[in-house]
């Protein structure tokens, strides 16, 4: 028995030298350690030895049972240490392979457009006031002129609410009435802001009008300002977005919280005055409707007209964005179409 005991061992270390896994090492464990493992047997047969031999047997089979669970453990060691080596080969990263393209997200094209308005305007002293959405029907309207009934109100289809009152605003003017409030201190300082953001209009949704779409309506109250100043200003705007050389042209026109009031063109970039699609064969593109304050909107906002001045115009930043692209229809804005976003 003592001489199986050597037998066995030696081929339990045989063996052992050629395990190279963890699935292995278990199964070499349980085959000669384990409850049921050969070294184990042997050792428990030692009550089937004459009583003389008991205790060399013992002895013996004890420091064999040690001397394979040393050789066990350093086999286990070497085992994981080949098994990190392989896992880190295989896992490691070739610098050289092209990198996973990562889906960028982009500025939607009016973003992009009314940040161009932002640092202009903001290169020029105004600053940005943000007037709210949802407006009151006197200060969408009454204050800026048009009392109720007033014919202009047929040119904003209104979108109301259930509360009296309380509609959406069909333009950005209202902001003017909140600015000269908010930041006149009384009737007593001047302002440069624009005004930029979303109106709303209960119209029919077509290729040319939308219901939702942005102004960026612009402010400035001194106390002689004049004329002048909104020309060179509108001016001076249009060389920045349409270049050095850019003519602008005014023209007389009508709204209520404005006298005089006049439409601001600017030469068709496109075909240089000639005529083309995009200006519709006029040579010209309007980029905003402007005047000076109405003195009674000068009024409402807290001014004494006697004393102060100011000039306010409005610009529509889809419209001019689709004559810079030739975008034909402004649905496209608020379609959520990547096909169309993705282009910008
Ligand atoms: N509120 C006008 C509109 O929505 C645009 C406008 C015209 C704004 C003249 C102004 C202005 O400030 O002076 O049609």
């Amino acid at each position: 028995m003592l001489n199986q005991l050597e037998v066995t061992q030696q081929q339990a270390l045989d063996e052992l030298a050629q395990v190279n896994s963890r699935e292995a090492l278990r199964a070499w464990e349980l085959k000669y350690l384990g409850k049921k493992g050969q070294i184990t047997e042997l050792v428990r047969s030692v009550g089937q030895l004459p009583k003389e031999e008991r205790a060399s047997f013992g002895k013996r089979a004890n420091e064999i049972k040690q001397a394979l669970t040393a050789a066990y453990a350093e086999r286990e060691a070497l085992v994981e240490e080949q098994e990190l080596a392989r896992d880190l080969e295989e896992g490691q990263i070739d610098v050289t392979l092209p990198g996973r393209p990562v889906n960028r997200g982009g500025l939607h094209p009016s973003t992009q457009t009314l940040r161009q308005f932002y640092d202009i305007w903001g290169d020029m002293g105004f600053q940005i006031y943000r007037s709210r959405e949802v407006e009151d029907d006197d200060t969408n309207f009454t204050l800026l002129n048009i009392p109720p009934h007033h014919p202009a109100r047929d040119m904003q289809d209104t979108f109301y609410t259930t509360t009296p009152n309380v509609i959406l605003r069909t333009h950005t003017s209202p902001g003017q009435i909140r600015a000269m409030r908010d930041l006149g201190g009384n009737g007593t300082l001047p302002i440069r802001v624009i005004l930029p953001g979303m109106v709303y209009r209960y119209e029919q949704i077509t290729a040319r009008s939308e219901i939702q779409f942005h102004q960026v309506e612009g402010l400035a109250i001194g106390r002689n300002i004049t004329m002048t100043d909104l020309k060179g200003t509108m001016a001076a705007f249009a060389r920045r977005v349409y270049g050095e050389n850019a003519r602008v042209r005014f023209r007389a026109s009508y709204f209520p919280f404005t006298e005089p009031s006049m439409e601001v063109d600017v030469e068709c970039f496109l075909c240089k005055g000639e005529g083309c699609r995009v200006c519709k064969y006029s040579g010209w593109i309007e980029i905003a409707g402007s005047g000076m304050v109405h003195p009674v909107v000068l009024q409402n906002g807290g001014y004494d007209p006697a004393e102060w001045s100011g000039f306010a115009f409005g610009m529509g930043p889809e419209r001019m964005t689709m004559n810079k692209h030739g975008i034909n229809d402004i649905r496209y804005f608020w379609a959520n179409d990547l096909r169309f976003l993705e282009q910008f």
